[in-house]
């Protein structure tokens, strides 16, 4: 298999008016079950069996120490059409969440997790959150932020490709399916990146 290179830097998308990016709240679990609910529901991106309750989302809300980990979520603005305001219970349409690795040795890795709700895609907010959380690692001193995607994902590939993150390994029918197994890729991007990463 060909190892995909980064692409050019993209530029990052201006949140527009109908939307915008903030930290995490206390207050957000309910909505970002509903929104996790969403995305279980298409079946094709997580490998859950399905969204954490509220109770374990508000619980991870409490226990989120910014160094060692972030949630980010795009949620509507003041300028969301009414419909779009009907589609997204709670004004939650996307969020990135990332987390360093525990052990002293491993510190420097965060793993992350990104999804936009399916009418908000393919305008920008995922590379949105994704910038944010890069600017979050940079300034904590993440060395890498690595995810896990699942071979046919297309548009998720796409996404981290176009933002220069690179293949690093595959886990091959690591995924059950109704058809079949299926591969599981996983992908880093080095912040900072030493001479000579990329392969
Ligand atoms: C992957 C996902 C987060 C992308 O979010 P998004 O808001 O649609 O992405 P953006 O609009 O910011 O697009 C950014 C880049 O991703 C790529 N991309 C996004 N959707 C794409 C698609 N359908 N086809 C091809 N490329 C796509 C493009 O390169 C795009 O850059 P460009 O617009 O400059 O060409 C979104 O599709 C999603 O939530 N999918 C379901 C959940 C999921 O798969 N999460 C990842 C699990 S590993």
């Amino acid at each position: 298999m060909s190892v995909p290179r980064p692409s050019e830097a993209a530029p990052v998308a201006t949140p527009s008016p109908a939307w915008s990016l903030r930290a995490a709240r206390a207050g957000d679990a309910d909505a970002w079950h509903a929104l996790q609910a969403t995305i279980y529901a298409e079946g094709r991106a997580f490998v859950g069996d399905g969204p954490p309750s509220g109770g374990a989302l508000a619980a991870r809300l409490r226990a989120l120490d910014p160094d060692q980990g972030t949630v980010r979520f795009a949620e509507l603005g003041s300028g969301a059409a009414p419909a779009d305001r009907a589609a997204a219970p709670g004004g939650l349409i996307g969020w990135v969440e990332a987390y360093r690795m525990g052990s002293r040795r491993l510190q420097h890795v965060a793993v992350l997790t990104v999804a936009v709700a399916p009418r908000w895609r393919g305008r920008g907010v995922g590379r949105a959150l994704m910038a944010e959380l890069a600017t979050w690692g940079r300034r904590r001193g993440v060395r890498k932020l690595q995810l896990h995607v699942r071979a046919g994902n297309a548009e998720a590939i796409a996404l981290y490709q176009r933002l220069g993150y690179a293949l690093e390994g595959v886990l091959r029918d690591q995924v059950a399916g109704d058809g079949g197994f299926e591969d599981e890729w996983v992908m880093a991007l080095p912040l900072d990146p030493p001479e000579g990463w990329w392969p």
